[in-house]
C-alpha cells in the first residue's frame, strides 16, 4: 500500500522553490496515482514555532498556506490536508522517538549547524525544539506509515534520519506486531531552486531581501521586476554551468522547469538554444514562463482566500482523516513499548 506524505511550514506564502521543488509534485502524485494510494499533506505549524512567530502572524500564515495548497490543485476529497498541531499523535510519537534518537546524529544535521553557526551567545539562546526538529519530522512521516515522501533536496538529510529512527525503533521493539515503515525520499528534478539575488544560496522564505524569491501570489509585474533584477554575470552569451555561472544557470533551470523542459533534453541543451539571445530577452522568456505557471494559481488563490467555509471544511475533513491514520500507528507503538 502506497502512502505519500509531505509537509510545508506555514511561515508565509510559498515561493517558486517550494513549488518546483515540492508542491508541484504533490499535485502530480495526487492526479496520477492509483486510487489505492493514500496522500497526506501537512501544514507543519509545530515546526513553524521552532523560530519565534508573532501569534497573529502565524494564524494568518496558516490560513494563507492552506488556501495555497488548494490553489495549486490539491483536492481535499482526494488528499488529506491538515494542520499538524490538530493531530496530537504527531507530537506524542515525537516524544517516544526522541527516547530513541541519538543526540550525536542530531548535532550533525546541516540545518542545525547552519542555524546555530551564527549564534555567538551560546547554548542559552539555542532552543531545544530547533535541535529536535528532525525528530518531529520523523514522527510526521512514520506516524502515517508513509512509503514515499516528495521533497526538495534540502530535506533529504532529515528523511535519512527518519529512516534511521525507524530502523532503531524496529530493532528494539519490532517483534512482528509493529514495524515502522522506512520511507523513500522522492526528490524532484527541480530539487534546489536558487535565490535570485544570491544564486549561491537556495531560494528561501527567510532571506531578508524579498527580491530574492518569487512568491506564488506575485503579480506579473512583480515577477518581471524580480527576474529583471536577478543577479547574473558579465560573461558573454548563455551557458549552463551552475558552478561558474550560478545566476544564469538558475534562470535556465527556472525556464526549463516552468516549461516542462521546453522540448529540450536537458538544461545544457536549452542554454545552447538561448545562446545568442540577449540576457534581456532571456529574462523576458523566463518571466513569461514563470507567469504562465503561476497565473492560474494566483487567480485560484484570490478566489478562495476569503472563502472561510471552504477553508474550514477542508481543514476539518483533513484533521479527521489524519487523526484516524496517525492513531492507528500510535496505538501499535504504545502497545509494543508497554505503555498500553
Ligand atoms: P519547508 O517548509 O522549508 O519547504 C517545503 C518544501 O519545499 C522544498 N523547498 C525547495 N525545493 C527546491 N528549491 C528550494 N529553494 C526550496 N526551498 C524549499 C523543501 O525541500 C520542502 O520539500 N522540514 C520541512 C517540512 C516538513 C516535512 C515533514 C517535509 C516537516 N515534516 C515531513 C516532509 C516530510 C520544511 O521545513 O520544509
Amino acid at each position: 500500500h502506497k502512502v505519500v506524505f509531505s509537509g510545508i511550514q506555514p511561515t508565509g506564502i510559498a515561493h517558486l522553490g517550494n513549488y518546483l521543488g515540492a508542491l508541484r509534485q504533490w499535485v502530480t502524485l495526487q492526479n496520477e496515482s492509483d486510487p489505492s494510494t493514500t496522500l497526506i499533506y501537512s501544514l507543519v505549524d509545530l515546526h513553524a514555532i521552532t523560530l519565534r512567530q508573532p501569534p497573529a502572524q502565524l494564524r494568518q500564515w496558516k490560513r494563507e498556506s492552506l488556501a495555497m495548497l488548494l490553489a495549486i490543485g490539491l483536492d481535499p476529497k482526494r488528499s488529506t490536508i491538515f494542520h499538524q498541531s490538530t493531530v496530537p499523535a504527531h507530537a506524542e510519537l515525537m516524544w517516544i522517538l526522541s527516547c530513541q534518537a541519538s543526540t550525536g546524529y542530531l548535532g550533525r544535521m546541516t540545518q542545525w549547524k547552519d542555524k546555530t553557526s551564527g549564534e555567538k551567545e551560546g547554548s542559552e539562546k539555542l532552543k531545544l525544539g530547533l535541535f529536535s526538529y528532525p525528530v518531529l519530522q520523523a514522527a510526521d512521516v512514520l506516524v502515517h506509515g508513509a512509503t514515499h515522501v516528495p521533497v526538495g533536496e534540502d530535506q533529504a538529510q532529515h528523511l535519512e534520519f527518519a529512516r534511521e529512527v525507524a530502523r532503531g525503533f524496529n530493532h528494539v521493539y519490532g517483534d512482528g506486531r509493529v514495524a515502522l515503515v522506512e520511507p523513500e525520499t522522492i526528490i524532484s528534478s527541480a530539487k534546489r531552486v536558487m535565490s535570485l539575488t544570491d544564486p549561491e544560496a537556495k531560494m528561501s522564505k527567510s532571506h531578508p531581501n524579498p527580491k530574492s524569491r518569487i512568491l506564488l501570489t506575485d503579480s506579473a509585474e512583480e515577477i518581471r521586476s524580480k527576474i529583471n533584477t536577478a543577479v547574473t554575470d558579465s560573461i558573454t552569451g548563455v551557458s549552463y554551468d551552475p558552478v561558474q555561472r550560478p545566476g544564469v544557470s538558475n534562470l535556465v533551470d527556472i525556464l526549463y522547469h516552468c516549461t516542462q523542459g521546453a522540448g529540450f533534453e536537458d538544461q545544457a541543451a536549452l542554454a545552447k538554444d538561448l545562446d545568442g539571445s540577449s540576457l534581456r530577452a532571456v529574462k523576458r522568456r523566463v518571466s513569461d514562463a514563470v507567469e504562465s505557471q503561476l497565473r492560474p494559481i494566483r487567480e485560484r488563490y484570490q478566489e478562495i482566500i476569503n472563502n472561510a467555509q471552504l477553508l474550514d471544511d477542508a481543514s476539518t475533513q483533513g484533521t479527521q482523516k489524519a487523526t484516524i491514520s496517525a492513531n492507528a500507528t500510535l496505538a501499535k507503538v504504545k502497545q509494543a513499548i508497554g505503555l498500553t
